[in-house]
């Protein structure tokens, strides 16, 4: 494909996403009303609702159906000695150039070692310069040097801060893990790239304690399952591929990374990350903490595990999944998402409006139905424009109440993907989506 197609290709799908996100309540600019803030998105209703959807299949996958895994909610403001410790403070650097005719702001390291002019107009760039993106707060009533600490850039340090309070707490053996998921906040100066790079946003992430000379089988463990999850939630194969690390590519906690990669509209660009972290960071803490954050089996000395921490971005979940799903057909447009991921699995619509029993009749359904799924009740306009509406937004069943169901208690079930309609039973509606959210 020529560059000039790609490009278009690019942008088509980013800004046919970016517009169905603001249109229909996914996404949309933060502070809006003042000029907006770069950067910086908000999440209205249906898109809410898909993060929750995300944040929850990782949490049920990653902690509650495993043994080995401990999960917690740390703060987002930690001692800054947290940050010394951990090598943020000094070693985690964005080298920035500016583009002297277009004034975009490109993060030097994000692209290709041979770009020289700016990526987007073909201008002269700046001289590179080196900035620290950790967002600077103070702690109390003075600013000065002593009051000063950092957002979290990573949900990360939390897990080796509370090291000792896990192992305190529950005796874990070796292999295990700490999860968390929370906001970590980054002032990032590339502009353009959606809810792709902000300034805050979501981690889910992993620290897996290992012993040193297990490393490398597990970090193919988890190469594994990062893939079958985003796989499972409606990733497309695809639109996946995975990149390993040149070495003066690695963050400076890492011996090996490898980002795992979604196809945005042409372009592959990271989604996940997955690295080797050595025993890098329990033993910083432990020097500048003076706490030996070490594991120790009965009769036998102490050391530091080694970490392999798989770390998934929320966001860019949300997007992966919105550039998949997305599908202009003839006649409609259709966001075939995943059921667990759709915002609404249900919709329930009177076949008339202005029928009383019909209404009755289906905010009744649509009363029991939301007791165990996120359901939605539409009935404005013809039955065609409200499955229009669902399909837009992704509901994958849409249940209509007619005439019919006044006489046997059945109503029509419409799939979203086939179309196609079925009657059932009302009795039967709950086991009947229960089982096809369960096939999904
Ligand atoms: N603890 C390791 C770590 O933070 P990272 O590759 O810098 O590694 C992990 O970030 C993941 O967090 C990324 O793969 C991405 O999904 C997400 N992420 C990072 N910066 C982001 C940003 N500015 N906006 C949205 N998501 C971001």
């Amino acid at each position: 494909m020529d560059s000039a197609k790609k490009t278009d290709e690019k942008e088509n799908l980013l800004a046919k996403v970016v517009s169905l996100c603001k249109r229909r309540g996914f996404v949309y600019p933060g502070s809006e009303i003042y000029g907006g803030l770069a950067n910086t998105f908000d999440y209205g209703p249906l898109g809410t609702e898909i993060l929750r959807n995300i944040k929850s299949d990782w949490w049920t996958t990653f902690v509650s159906k495993r043994q080995d895994i401990y999960g917690i909610d740390g703060g987002i403001i930690l001692n800054r000695k947290v940050w010394e410790a951990s090598g943020h403070t000094e070693s985690f650097i964005d080298v920035l150039a500016e583009c002297k005719k277009c004034h975009l702001r490109h993060q030097l390291d994000k692209l290709p070692k041979d770009v020289k002019t700016c990526p987007d107009c073909g201008g002269e760039l700046t001289k590179a310069r080196k900035f620290n993106p950790m967002f600077k707060t103070f702690v109390g009533p003075l600013q000065n040097e002593d009051a000063t600490t950092y957002l979290r850039p990573e949900t990360a340090q939390a897990i080796f801060t509370n090291f000792n309070n896990i192992l305190n707490s529950f005796s874990p053996k070796l292999p295990f893990g700490i999860a968390q998921i929370g906001k970590a906040f980054r002032n990032e100066i590339t502009l353009g790239k959606f809810i792709f790079r902000t300034l805050e946003f979501e981690q889910m992430e992993i620290e897996y304690f290992i012993q040193e000379k297990d490393w490398q089988k597990y970090f193919d463990r988890w190469k594994k399952a990062i893939w079958d999850w985003a796989i499972s939630l409606g990733i497309k194969k695809e639109s996946l591929r995975w990149r390993n690390h040149e070495k003066e590519e690695l963050a400076h906690y890492s011996k090996k990374t490898e980002d795992l990669e979604f196809n945005f509209g042409g372009e592959y660009r990271e989604l996940y990350g997955l690295a080797y972290r050595t025993d890098f960071d329990l033993r910083n803490h432990s020097r500048f903490s003076g706490k030996k954050l070490v594991y120790r089996e009965e009769g036998k000395t102490g050391f530091y595990p080694h970490v392999v921490e798989p770390s998934f971005g929320v966001n860019r979940t949300f997007l992966a999944i919105l550039y998949d799903a997305y599908n202009q057909e003839k006649d409609r447009l259709v966001l075939k998402l995943n059921p667990k991921v759709s915002p609404y699995k249900i919709a329930v619509f009177p076949l008339l409006a202005n029928k009383e029993n019909l209404v009755k009749k289906a905010v009744q359904i649509y009363g029991e139905l939301s007791r165990e799924f996120t359901t939605a009740f539409d009935g404005i306009g013809n039955i065609g424009k409200r499955y229009r509406r669902q399909d837009e937004i992704g509901t994958p069943w849409c249940i209509t109440v007619d005439f019919q169901t006044i006489e046997n208690e059945t109503v029509t079930v419409r799939d979203r993907d086939t179309m196609k309609q079925e009657r059932v039973a009302i009795s039967r509606l709950e086991n009947y989506f229960k089982k096809a959210m369960a096939a999904s």
